[in-house]
């Protein structure tokens, strides 16, 4: 039997070939250091899981949920968004719930695209929006995030052709991998260019709790017309370190919410109950775990920005999400960077060009171990005396 065309044609996983060094060399005994993945460490607060644990013991919760999920989880999106963004959300009609942010991500061109139409994405970007791109045999366009722009895309620089075409946009930010963050102007910029053109926009906001320096980030959604052509997808699985129980939600345009639910009400029965109540706890219930999370991230960007600088390495500190996009030094493309430092400094990292062509050029390093292990890390990358000239 052969796989569907559709299915032979899904992006191969990039990151599989690093996942399958790095195990390689642990199974060789070497001592690697894991920076290339962006999976949080930490356990999801106590409870949200003490709320799982009451809730899984409550035989209501082990029939099925109502196709769009429980209305005390929708309730509970809205009062999360009006507490944190002063963005009022109506939760019959403004709210899709998701399998993590991810199953939205990949749905969304399934559900308001036809084969043919062409979206644009961030280059470089999250690689599972290509997944969706696959599956609904659309046609992508890429807008370029680079450094001088503060990783924002330059909306001058899309044609008229392609804007004329582009029916769906995805931003993301807090980004991955830059760790660039946006800015109101910004937002306002896009709400314009989105009605002018025509273009749904869905923003990523899976990093939304994760702004450094005391600066917050902020909702797309609290642009004015916002709502009138885009929605945000928000995640569980950063803000409350809950990547493995697949919580997500949508929110913003009413037509494009129902979208994401009608597609959903033929794949599955919303989430399990239980899940669902534990994500109540989560949006509603103590916040300090939040504010403490972020603190650990902010010290241990600090920590990886200080002893790169100490050995030469000109980086610049992310302002948001928990990644660092790391300039490689002259003389390596980005994979040849990141196999060198594997094989020489017991380093893993992610190669930039797995993120998009332009991506090329870095390596992006998670802050994902604690500090005394990214101190170690820099300080093997450091003996390796590579930062006397980078591009
Ligand atoms: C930019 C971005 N969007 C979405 C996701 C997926 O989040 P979820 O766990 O909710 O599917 C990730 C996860 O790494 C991500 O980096």
């Amino acid at each position: 039997m052969e796989l569907s065309e559709k299915l032979q044609n899904l992006p191969k996983q990039f990151f599989a070939n690093l996942v399958r060094q790095v195990n390689q060399a642990v199974a060789e005994g070497r001592n690697v250091i894991n920076l290339g993945q962006g999976n949080p460490d930490k356990p999801t607060p106590a409870h949200i899981v003490k709320a799982m644990q009451e809730a899984t013991a409550n035989p209501e919760t082990h029939k099925y949920s109502p196709f769009r999920g429980l209305t005390e989880l929708k309730e509970a999106i809205a009062t999360f968004y009006k507490r944190e963004y002063n963005v009022d959300i109506d939760p019959n009609t403004e709210v899709s719930i998701l399998f993590g942010a991810k199953a939205g991500l990949v749905e969304l061109p399934l559900a308001i695209l036809n084969p043919g139409d062409t979206m644009l994405l961030p280059d470089p970007g999250y690689p599972d929006y290509l997944s969706g791109v696959t599956l609904a045999d659309v046609k992508f366009e890429t807008m370029p995030l680079l450094a001088e722009n503060d990783f924002l895309p330059d909306y001058q620089q899309l044609s008229e052709d392609v804007k004329k075409r582009a029916k769906l946009m995805y931003l993301n930010y807090p980004n991955n991998p830059t760790g660039g963050i946006a800015t109101k102007e910004f937002y306002e910029e896009t709400v314009k260019l989105a009605k002018e053109n025509n273009i749904a926009v869905l923003q990523d906001f899976a990093y939304g709790a994760i702004g450094f320096d005391g600066n917050k980030p902020i909702s797309f959604l609290q642009t004015e017309g916002a709502k009138e052509v885009g929605i945000e997808v928000y995640t569980l699985s950063k803000t409350f370190n809950m990547a493995g129980w697949r919580v997500g939600f949508a929110i913003g345009n009413a037509q494009i919410v129902e979208a994401l639910n009608l597609i959903q009400d033929h794949l599955f029965v919303s989430l399990f109950p239980a899940i669902q109540l534990a994500a109540v706890e989560a949006l509603t219930g103590d916040q300090s775990c939040v504010k403490e999370q972020v603190a650990i991230y902010e010290s241990r960007r600090n920590t990886l920005i200080k002893a790169c600088k100490e050995v030469g390495w000109p980086v610049t500190a992310p302002k948001g999400s928990f990644f660092a996009w790391l300039p490689v030094p002259k003389g390596f493309t980005s994979q040849q960077f990141a196999d060198f430092l594997l094989e020489k400094a017991d380093v893993a990292v992610a190669a930039g060009n797995g993120f998009g062509k332009h991506g090329e050029g870095y390596i992006r390093v998670g802050l994902l171990v604690d500090e005394q292990k990214l101190t170690e890390a820099i300080k093997r990358i450091g003996q390796l005396n590579l930062f006397k000239e980078t591009v």
